[in-house]
């Protein structure tokens, strides 16, 4: 039996009734060896469709289809920027033009709102090729004088592509995840082999589908579903230049390890455990709904949700009472429901590790001021949105990176003991500062070691906006124009003019 559900669009039906195949080198291809696995639907957990599952004789027939796109003298090598930025253009308003179907695609693999997929995920997505088209002729060396007695030279560097790509991305935000890592590969003229997450593999193949009819040439980016055996294979592959992951920082770990074989390019952007401070001084209010925003948006979800809380004593009850009724206000339900103010969470492993998360804490002595150690409902992955007080910088509810939505809250006196606490972590990729002292907001900003500091605000970001971690949250930056050096290979060329 086909998935079914009324409001799906007929864009929508039509495309999960047809096979989901493998994207190689402009062809939809089934796997080599026929296997496929289920997606399935985080509200209902019904099976949405089968899907291809790609293994490393498709990764080596991928690999194969991108370096010929890739080789000097293909139609892509050919294509001269303007016509490459036209391109991205194009793909940015058919990706627009589609963005209520990507949106139930992404509302049905995922979990999440429709409205959120769509106003979110998709727009962003769509707006991520519109802003590289424009850096696809911009892609600028420099000319650099030379110092030798006696003779002449003509010195410049050109940035060039760094050749076959892999992108491997996890489910929290399928798209645009699949085009953090393929926008700027193809802008810098790289070719691409893009593997989704097992959890969420639909809306890549949509996008691919996309992307042919965009007039994207053969072979430059291919899409292989999989699980992480077929993501190892690509990271272990000699034909691949660079790997750019998005995930958690166990598997960051393992393709840094892996990677090493043939010394290919990494970028990795993995776990985060952000720190959101509010002193007594900050706009309450306000500082109450970012506390909100930062720690349940997407389901918590997220590699920069704020999920320490750290509340000065003297507005922590405050803080406290506000989260809490916020977030037990939240209405959780299935991602079609215009009712709903929050999803399930994507996967039965996720929910169970979340719920453990919250149940451990208890068991320590913790107290639930909202939510619960218990499943919402008795079908779909649902989870209410948590605060836990009572914990202390131990407990693994408050060293780990639990993607749900739970935030934990702490009382603090002093700056330099919340600078402390907040550093006190393995990752570095997102904090937040609340005070209307300018001089606390930028200093307090300054000393907190994380790759984003929101002063004032949470998740307020665009495209134009470098993004990525201290420590062990990864390597490298993503997006704005720092966004492409990690795509390009900077070449030096000396002349000597006789
Ligand atoms: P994961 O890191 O295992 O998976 C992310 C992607 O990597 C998927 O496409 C997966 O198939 C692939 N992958 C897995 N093992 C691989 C390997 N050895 N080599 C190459 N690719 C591999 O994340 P998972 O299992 O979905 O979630 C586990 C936890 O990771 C979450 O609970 C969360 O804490 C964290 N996470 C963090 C994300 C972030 O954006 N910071 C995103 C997703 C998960
Ligand atoms: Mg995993």
């Amino acid at each position: 039996m086909p998935y079914e559900n009324s409001a799906l669009l007929p864009a929508v039906r039509s495309f999960l009734s047809a096979p989901k195949k493998l994207l190689i080198d402009g062809d939809w291809v089934d796997a080599k060896d026929g296997r496929t696995f289920a997606t399935v639907n985080p509200s209902t957990e019904e099976e949405l469709v089968q899907v291809a599952y790609a293994s490393s004789v498709d990764v080596d027939r991928a690999v194969v289809a991108a370096r010929a796109a890739f080789e000097s003298g293909s139609a892509w090598s050919k294509m001269t920027p303007r016509d490459r930025s036209h391109l991205l253009w194009r793909i940015g308003d058919l990706i627009e033009a589609h963005a209520d179907e990507f949106a139930q695609l992404e509302a049905l693999d995922n979990g999440k709102r429709v409205e959120a997929a769509r106003d979110g995920d998709i727009a962003v997505s769509a707006e991520l090729f519109r802003y590289f088209a424009g850096w696809a002729t911009k892609m600028e060396g420099t000319s650099i004088p030379m110092s030798v007695p006696g003779r002449e030279f003509h010195a410049y560097t050109r940035r060039e592509p760094v050749g076959v790509v892999a992108g491997i991305v996890p489910w929290n935000f399928p798209l645009l995840m699949a085009c953090f890592k393929i926008v700027p590969a193809i802008t810098a003229g790289n070719t691409v082999i893009l593997k989704p997450a097992e959890q969420t593999p639909l809306t890549a193949l949509r996008l691919g589908e996309l992307l042919l009819e965009a007039g994207v040439p053969a072979g430059v980016v291919n899409v292989l579903p999989g699980f992480g055996d077929t993501g190892a294979a690509l990271v272990d592959h000699h034909g691949v230049d660079k790997v750019a992951f998005t995930g958690s920082t166990e598997v960051g770990k393992k393709i840094a390890t892996a990677a090493s074989v043939n010394l290919k390019k990494v970028s990795l952007e993995l776990g985060g455990k952000a720190p959101n401070i509010i002193f007594n001084d900050a706009d309450i209010d306000a500082a109450i709904a970012g506390a909100v925003l930062g720690g349940y948006f997407n389901e918590g979800q997220c590699c920069v949700n704020g999920s320490r809380l750290y509340v000065q004593r003297g507005v922590f009850d405050r803080v406290v009472e506000g989260v809490a009724a916020a977030a037990r206000a939240i209405k959780v339900g299935d991602g079609f429901d215009p009712s709903s103010q929050m999803g399930p969470l994507v996967s039965q492993e996720q929910h169970e590790k979340v719920l453990g998360y919250i149940r451990g804490a208890v068991e320590q002595g913790a107290v639930l001021n909202a939510g619960s150690a218990d499943a919402v409902g008795d079908r779909g992955f649902f989870v209410a949105p948590t605060l836990i007080t009572s914990v202390n910088e131990q407990m693994a509810v408050q060293t780990d990176e639990i993607f749900g939505p739970v935030v934990t809250a702490i009382p603090f006196d002093t700056e330099d003991e919340v600078v402390a606490a907040a550093n006190n972590t393995v990752y570095g990729l997102a904090a937040g500062v609340w005070s209307n002292n300018i001089g606390t907001a930028h200093r307090v900003g300054a000393r907190l070691r994380a790759g984003t500091v929101w002063l004032n605000t949470w998740h307020a970001d665009d495209v134009t906006l470098p993004r990525g971690g201290f420590k062990q949250s990864g390597w490298g930056r993503e997006l704005g124009s720092f966004g492409l050096d990690d795509y390009t290979e900077l070449k030096t060329v000396i002349a000597e003019l006789r």
